[in-house]
C-alpha cells in the first residue's frame, strides 16, 4: 500500500507519530508531509523535532515543495490520512483551497476518488467546522475524530492514542491489535 500521511497543526500530533510507528511494521510505503504549525506543536507536545518523525517515513516532502510527486494525480497512491487535521486544513480541503502541498494532495485524493481519512481535533466545534465536515463526508471523506472510546478500559495515554490510530487502520483495512474490540472484550 502507498499512503500519503500529513501531520497538521492541531493538538494531538502524537496520533501522526504513532501512525508512522505502526505503519513502519505493516509494509506500507509512507509519503509524509508535516505543516509548519505542526512542527511547532511537535516540539511543544512531544519534545522532539520534525526530523525525528520524518525518520519514520519512507518519503518526506516539504509543505511548500511543489516538485513533490503527491501534488499530481498521475502519482498513484492508495489513500491519504491527515492526523491530526486542523480546522484550517479541513476548511482548505472542503473549499478546494489547495495552497500548500498537504491541501493539494488532499484535493488530488478527492478528485481521483481515493480514500481520504481525516482525524480532526478541536473542541467545541462551531457551525463552520461542522459544515465543512459534513461537506467533506458528503464527498466520501472519512472523518475519524480524535475521540477515543473507554470501553476497552485504557490505562495510559498510549492506550487512548492507540484506539484512535487503530480506528484509522480499520478504515484503511490494515489488521492490528492496537485495541480490543467490544466483541473481544465480551468473549474473554
Ligand atoms: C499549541 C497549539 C495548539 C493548537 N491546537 C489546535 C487544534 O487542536 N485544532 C485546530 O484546529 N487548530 C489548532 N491550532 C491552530 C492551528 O495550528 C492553526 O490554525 C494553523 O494555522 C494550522 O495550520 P496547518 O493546518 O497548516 O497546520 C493550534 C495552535 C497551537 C499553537
Amino acid at each position: 500500500m502507498k499512503l500519503v500521511l500529513a501531520i497538521t497543526g492541531a493538538s494531538g500530533v502524537i496520533y501522526g507519530k504513532r501512525l508512522l510507528e505502526v505503519l513502519r511494521n505493516k509494509n506500507v510505503d509512507t509519503h509524509l508531509v508535516i505543516s509548519q504549525a505542526a512542527e511547532k506543536i511537535i516540539a511543544h507536545e512531544l519534545g522532539t523535532t520534525k526530523k525525528s518523525l520524518e525518520k519514520l517515513a519512507n518519503h518526506v516532502y516539504g509543505v511548500n515543495d511543489w516538485s513533490s510527486p503527491i501534488v499530481s494525480g498521475s502519482f498513484k497512491t492508495d489513500a491519504m490520512v491527515i492526523a491530526p487535521c486542523s480546522m484550517k486544513t479541513l476548511a482548505g480541503i472542503a473549499n478546494g483551497f489547495a495552497e500548500n502541498v498537504i491541501l493539494r494532495a488532499a484535493d488530488v485524493a478527492l478528485k481521483e476518488k481515493r480514500k481520504l481519512i481525516l482525524v480532526p481535533r478541536e473542541t467545541p466545534l462551531n457551525t463552520i467546522h461542522l459544515r465543512n465536515m459534513l461537506d467533506l463526508a458528503n464527498q466520501g471523506v472519512i472523518i475519524v475524530p480524535a475521540m477515543p472510546a473507554y470501553y476497552h478500559k485504557p490505562k495510559s495515554i498510549e492506550a487512548l492514542v492507540d484506539f484512535v490510530v487503530g480506528r484509522v487502520l480499520d478504515v484503511l483495512g490494515i489488521e492490528h491489535n492496537l485495541y480490543r474490540s467490544w466483541q473481544e472484550i465480551q468473549t474473554t
